[in-house]
């Protein structure tokens, strides 16, 4: 690092957010820049997150939660009694609390989430909403090793949920590296119940993702915003423009920030430079089909025991079951 920027606290300022800085830096130097999807969940993004799941056009929170609502006395019998109950990105846990009511003796509950601020406030509420139940929220990015927090109640069985299709965001193989530590998590008796959304027609998809309100605009464009705060970054957001496309061959939404003519962006003490029209991958979003997804549980160690879709066949519910024999289909 130079020291004439070093010296100079206009140009360089110390990133208030190493980890950020890290991966952002890596990220904008690859051939196509990309800027990871969890930092898309600091307080602002969260708050913009919620605001889309209302959206008329963003079908899938309104789907799993009406999956989960028309089921979940089943779902509650195939799961089981007395099992630990842990969630991969809970965000504000408003489906979990379905699961919360039906689960016959739940032992505890462990939301994870990278959005800190987010989590406490929700596992606040629902310290008052369910006050005998033990609730062990862990702040933490998942994709990282985890230890799950100490439980004083004794579980037959651990059940991850894992809703909201965030499994979309991993690229296959990611996926099931990711499916294969859960299942590692849950151990012998285990299970898995997992939101994941299904291929559909592109106008419906890419509707969901170019809201005509322009939340998700807002919720994209806010990644530089949070650069600018936390890594002293300065993005011109007026300069960069949302934009979300089916690539139907590979069966996901690409999120993108389109830098909307030739710019020089400066990130803590590195310049990028930015062609027009070039653009930053902030987020894959995979749909699947269930064949396609049977066979991904497989690899990562899970038979799928049973599946719930709705009417349209938009979404999926599935609940997966580590393998008893902790074979791994490759
Ligand atoms: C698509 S939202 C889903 C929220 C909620 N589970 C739902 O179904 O509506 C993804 C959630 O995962 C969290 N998240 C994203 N990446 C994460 C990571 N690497 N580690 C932990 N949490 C993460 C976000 O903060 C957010 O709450």
């Amino acid at each position: 690092m130079s020291t004439s920027l070093l010296s100079n606290p206009v140009l360089y300022r110390e990133p208030a957010n190493k980890e950020f800085f890290r991966e952002a830096s890596i990220g904008l130097l690859q051939p196509q820049k990309t800027l990871p999807c969890k930092f898309l969940y600091d307080d602002q993004g969260s708050d913009l997150f919620n605001q889309i799941c209302d959206l008329d056009e963003y079908y899938p929170t309104r789907t799993e939660t009406a999956i989960l609502r028309d089921n979940i006395r089943e779902i509650a019998e195939v799961i089981g009694p007395g099992c630990r109950l842990v969630e991969f990105g809970s965000g504000t846990s408003t489906k979990t609390r379905m699961l919360l009511e039906h689960l016959a003796d739940l032992a505890s509950y462990t939301p994870i989430d990278i959005s800190s601020a987010q989590l406490f406030d929700s596992c606040e509420q629902l310290g008052t909403e369910f006050p005998a139940l033990e609730i062990l929220p862990l702040a933490a990015d998942y994709t990282d090793s985890l230890h799950l927090p100490e439980s004083e109640t004794p579980a037959q069985k651990v059940v991850a949920f894992f809703p909201g299709s965030t499994i979309g965001n991993f690229e296959p193989h990611e996926a099931v590296s990711f499916l294969r530590r859960i299942a590692c998590l849950c151990g012998q008796h285990g299970g898995l119940l997992i939101g994941v959304d299904l291929i559909k027609d592109r106008r419906r998809l890419e509707a969901a993702y170019n809201d005509r309100k322009g939340v998700t605009a807002a919720f994209n464009l806010n990644l530089l915003a949070r650069a600018n705060r936390e890594l002293g970054s300065d993005f011109d957001l007026g300069s960069f423009r949302h934009q979300a496309i089916y690539d139907e061959a590979l069966g996901r939404i690409e999120m993108r920030l389109i830098s909307l003519q030739p710019q020089v962006v400066r990130v803590a003490n590195q310049e990028f430079f930015f062609d027009e029209d070039e653009y930053i991958t902030t987020e894959y979003s995979y749909k699947y089909s269930l064949p396609k997804f049977t066979k991904l549980a497989q690899s990562a160690g899970f038979e799928v025991l049973n599946v719930w879709v709705d009417r349209n066949k938009l979404f999926s519910v599935q609940y997966l079951r580590v393998r008893s024999d902790g074979a791994v289909n490759r």
